[in-house]
């Protein structure tokens, strides 16, 4: 358990209470609306210059089509490198490639608002503002429309960024002084999320140019606070700045945030690490722990150090409280930058893929409001430890800060209000004409390709119909809604939470996602690893043949009485194992780590993956076995029934020994047939706890078996059998042709098998996608898992114009994975599941027909009986050299131009389809290349 955090997954109601009672009655918003209501009235009369971009999007909000199109097009424009597929991805988000016709659709509308905005920004084109006509966008034809609408995106972008290098962004800011003496900047080096060293070491040396540059027009002798400083990302500083991680962070990623601190301090400017994703926060925090400990032996007298702390997440109390019990304990002062949060929309999106039990920020924008001044209270009570720096560009807010600070008796000297450069300004301006007020601009300097992730951030700021700076561009939001108190609390979760998230899909009953972990967290980690500390794997005995008979006649028998329980008895049993599964799911991943080299992420996805399939099988047996009352002549009742069959041999792989083997056991039982099951002859202990379960439930035994042996013996025989009703397998593509022809080589009855094999899985990728998203996904896809998935990606298919880049990247991710023992946190890669599947392998690899581009050594090692493989890649030259699928970390990458619907054709030509890849920001392309694939 991290010593300075309660977790971040509680009740929101409870958290929302507590930071009201911290509130007690500290603020009067009458008071509040009071002053802020001249200020928006004044920003409404009189518009600051960029006000054409919050009503753009005010008129476009990224929940309408045009908005989502127009974001998209930000997004993605500007870094496609092709003419073609430029013109592509414009024709598709502004509806037609060739501008004619439907005047009135939504989509001609954004066409001509792009080239309003295009228009707005091109002073030398001197039309006037309505000027550009649907009309006229048809005569200006595609090629202009695309080439405007570049214009209207690149400035679009421009809006954010003050510079594109550090000393123009200080000519900009120089400037902005002249109007407004006491501005002072925080500049920003854009670019985060490395994924490469490379990545890393070029974002190092970028902060520190730029701190020196700072420095070098800043007087040392002058209070940080006063003057000019940088702020920094810890993602842009190391490749794998993640919580499982953290030695590497501690030792490779410290020494470099040391030395940028070393050099801020020694020009006694100010150093402010940016707040970034929830589950980077603990490990920020051993970070700041460190780094304050060392400025508090050998810059004690800085006070430069800051850290950005963001108000919506559910701990944001305890994390103020938390940093102040620091700063006391190091005796180092520290600037304190309070925001409300920018990553809103993504952690909503992780706690729901993890099923967490709540959210780890605020669903109510008003419950970030009100963290938000809970926060700014603790924080101005601190002044002795805390420079304090309130970062919003909501008029209530501010007005409600320095109302709090007269209250607490803050001097104005004791804290600043920030915002960011691009956002704001109406209200800065009248805000700031108390010139005592203090006020920092966050400026972004750097080129338009490291803006954008940071872009379709301030897009979805700004474009959000909760924003402040959304409704203040609205006129139709009455003053009394702009500046209402956001001082109570909504009980109910402002978002479904994720245990219900399929809830809504009308099924009766309603299927309850799977709860799961959050491996950042401690407390809720530590229950795995004192599970596989307390495992023992026990033996499980070999099938004898000889006991074929036994099993058939006990499986006729229970075949009798399951399948004449009522399918919502055996349903209830099956949800009742998955209660009981999740329950002991420590165990369950503790089994799939030890006995299937699993890593703990996969192991416990794998055991949630179980759970959905008990419940979902559960569920669509009670739907589907509804008989179904026909039409017919009169005196005739028709009916459609689905009936149990009988006998089910299930044989299930390795590579998901619980989730594959409870998903065809589940499905089996639900619909009344009884099953003997095969697990793979690796992992026979995790089988063997899931029939357990199944029993415990209430299955009846003699209607679940379970006989473990080899495939070619106990699986063959089973097979045989001419007392079974069906075959399932799950394994690779020539045992189930095996299984298929001794199966159509049997008298009687014609036995159905449902066989899932492996494949060439394929990604296309195509020159809009963005090559970071590409990375991670290949990496996922193609390495972790040690590549043992049926799924997992093998031949990759990169548009040549960003071929270079994408590869570099890839491979620079790739060379960061740890390849280990799967029970550490750090491991990415487990082992292979034995020596013989790694040998199958190396022959497969030697045969590949490319050049090798990683330098990994190809050598297995083996240690403690485990055998490991590093990732590798080759590049080859045509799709269709890429003949077998090899099941470890190995992917073959293939460059291609021209037409993407070719790409397609010759995937198809491999003869495979189980899965599919695509990467493009063009949507219709998308559509029309997963329709012709053969999937
Ligand atoms: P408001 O409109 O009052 O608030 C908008 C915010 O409310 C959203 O950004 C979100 O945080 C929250 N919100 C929106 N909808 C909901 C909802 N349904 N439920 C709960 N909450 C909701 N952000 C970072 O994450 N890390 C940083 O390091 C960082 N540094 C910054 C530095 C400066 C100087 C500034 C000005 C901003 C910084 N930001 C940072 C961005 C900041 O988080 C946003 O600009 C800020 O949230 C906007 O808040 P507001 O008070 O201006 O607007
Ligand atoms: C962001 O990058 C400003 O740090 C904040 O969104």
């Amino acid at each position: 358990m991290n010593p300075y955090l309660p977790t971040a997954y509680r009740p929101e109601n409870d958290v929302v209470h507590a930071c009201l009672k911290h509130l007690s009655s500290t603020l009067d918003w009458s008071a509040i609306q009071q002053q802020a209501t001249p200020w928006v009235q004044s920003v409404r009369e009189n518009p600051p210059p960029f006000w054409a971009m919050e009503s753009l999007l005010k008129e476009y909000p990224i929940s309408s089509a045009e908005g989502l199109a127009l974001m998209r097009l930000a997004e993605a424009l500007l870094r496609v490198p092709d003419a073609p597929t430029a013109i592509a991805l414009t024709a598709d988000q502004l509806g037609r490639a060739d501008f004619e016709g439907a005047a009135d659709s939504a989509l001609a509308r954004l066409s001509s608002a792009a080239i309003a905005l295009s228009k707005y920004f091109l002073p030398e084109q001197n039309t006037q503002a309505t000027g550009l006509t649907q009309g006229l966008a048809a005569k200006l034809g595609a090629k202009t429309v695309v080439a405007a609408t570049l214009r209207a995106v690149q400035l679009l972008g421009k809006q954010f960024v003050l510079g594109q290098t550090i000393t123009e962004a200080q000519e900009v800011a120089a400037n902005s002084r002249k109007r407004m003496t006491h501005l002072r900047f925080s500049y920003d080096m854009l670019g985060e999320g490395a994924r490469t060293m490379s990545d890393a070491d070029r974002y190092f040396k970028s902060y520190q140019n730029a701190i020196e540059q700072i420095a070098n027009k800043t007087d040392a002798s002058q209070n940080p606070a006063m003057s000019d400083g940088i702020s920094i990302k810890l993602s842009a500083l190391h490749p794998r700045y993640e919580h499982t991680q953290k030695s590497r962070v501690m030792t490779e990623l410290v020494p470099r945030v040391w030395s940028l601190c070393e050099q801020a301090a020694r020009s006694n400017i100010n150093l402010t690490v940016d707040a970034e994703e929830v589950d980077r926060l603990e490990l920020s925090l051993e970070v700041f722990e460190t780094i304050l400990s060392r400025i508090a032996q050998q810059h004690p007298t800085w006070g430069g150090f800051g850290l950005a702390l963001q108000a919506y997440q559910s701990r944001a109390l305890a994390l103020i409280e938390s940093v102040v019990n620091l700063a006391r304990k190091h005796r180092v002062k520290l600037m304190c930058r309070l925001v409300k949060g920018a990553y809103w929309d993504a952690e909503i999106k992780r706690a729901q893929e993890l099923g967490l039990p709540f959210y780890p920020v605020f669903t109510h924008k008003h419950h970030t409001d009100i963290s938000y001044l809970a926060c700014a209270k603790a924080m101005l009570g601190a002044n002795d430890v805390l420079y304090s720096q309130f970062a919003t560009h909501n008029a209530a807010t501010i007005a409600a800060i320095l109302q709090m600070a007269i209250t607490l008796g803050a001097p104005k000297t004791a804290f600043e209000l920030q915002r960011l450069h691009g956002m704001g300004e109406g209200v800065y301006r009248e805000v700031l004409k108390d010139k005592s007020t203090q006020c920092r601009v966050y400026a972004p300097v750097g080129a338009h390709k490291d803006l954008l992730a940071y872009l379709v951030r301030r897009l979805l700021e700004n474009g959000a119909n909760s924003s402040f700076v959304h409704q203040l561009a609205d006129e139709s939001v009455g003053l009394d809604l702009l500046l209402q108190t956001p001082l109570h609390a909504t009980a109910s979760s402002g978002i479904t939470l994720p245990s219900n998230l399929f809830q809504s899909s009308r099924q009766t009953p309603e299927r309850v996602n799977s709860a799961g972990t959050d491996l950042a967290d401690a407390t809720m980690f530590n229950s795995f690893e004192s599970a596989l500390k307390d495992l023992t794997v026990e033996p499980v005995s070999q099938f004898e043949l000889s006991q074929l008979n036994t099993v058939l006649t006990e499986a006729n028998a229970g075949f009798r009485e399951w399948a004449s329980t009522p399918v919502a008895q055996r349903s209830a049993i099956l949800l009742t194992a998955a209660e009981q599964l999740e329950t002991q799911q420590h165990r369950f991943a503790s089994l799939l780590v030890k006995e299937a080299y699993k890593t703990w992420g996969d192991a416990i996805s794998e055991v949630r993956e179980a759970i959905d399939f008990l419940r979902y099988y559960a569920i669509q047996a009670q739907q589907i076995m509804r008989p179904i009352a026909l039409d017919g002549p009169t005196g005739e009742s028709n009916f459609l029934q689905l009936k149990p069959r009988g006998i089910w041999v299930c044989i299930s792989p390795w590579n998901f020994p619980l989730a594959i083997f409870l998903g065809q056991v589940s499905a089996a039982l639900a619909t009344g047939n009884c099953v003997i099951a095969k697990p793979a002859e690796q992992t026979p202990a995790i089988a063997q706890a899931a029939i357990q379960l199944l029993i415990q439930a209430g299955v009846p035994q003699d209607a679940l078996q379970m006989c473990h042996g080899a495939g070619e013996t106990v699986g063959a025989a089973l097979v045989a059998q001419k007392d079974i009703a069906g075959v399932v397998f799950t394994g690779s593509t020539p045992v189930a042709k095996i299984i298929n022809r001794n199966l159509a080589a049997k008298d009687g009855a014609i036995i159905p098998l449902i066989a899932e094999t492996g494949g060439i899985n394929a990604m296309v990728v195509d020159s809009s996608a963005l090559p970071e998203q590409v990375c991670d996904a290949v990496i996922q896809s193609a390495f972790r898992s040690a590549g043992q998935r049926c799924s997992a990606l093998r031949l990759l298919c990169v548009h040549e114009a960003i071929a270079d880049n994408v590869i570099e990247m890839i491979l620079g991710a790739a060379k960061e994975l740890i390849v280990g023992e799967s029970h550490r946190l750090s491991t990415d890669i487990g082992p292979v599941i034995d020596t013989e599947a790694a040998d199958s392998i190396y022959r497969l690899v030697d045969q590949i027909k490319g050049a090798r581009l990683t330098s990994a050594p190809t050598q297995k090692t083996v240690n403690l009986g485990a055998t490991y493989l590093s990732p590798m890649a080759f590049e080859v030259a045509q799709i269709d050299d890429v003949k077998a699928e090899i099941f470890g970390p190995i992917l073959q990458i293939v460059r291609w131009k021209d037409d993407p619907q070719l790409v397609i054709e010759k995937i198809n030509a491999l003869g495979f389809g189980l899965t599919l890849g695509i990467q493009t920001r063009i949507d219709s392309r998308a559509a029309q290349m997963a329709e012709a694939a053969n999937i």
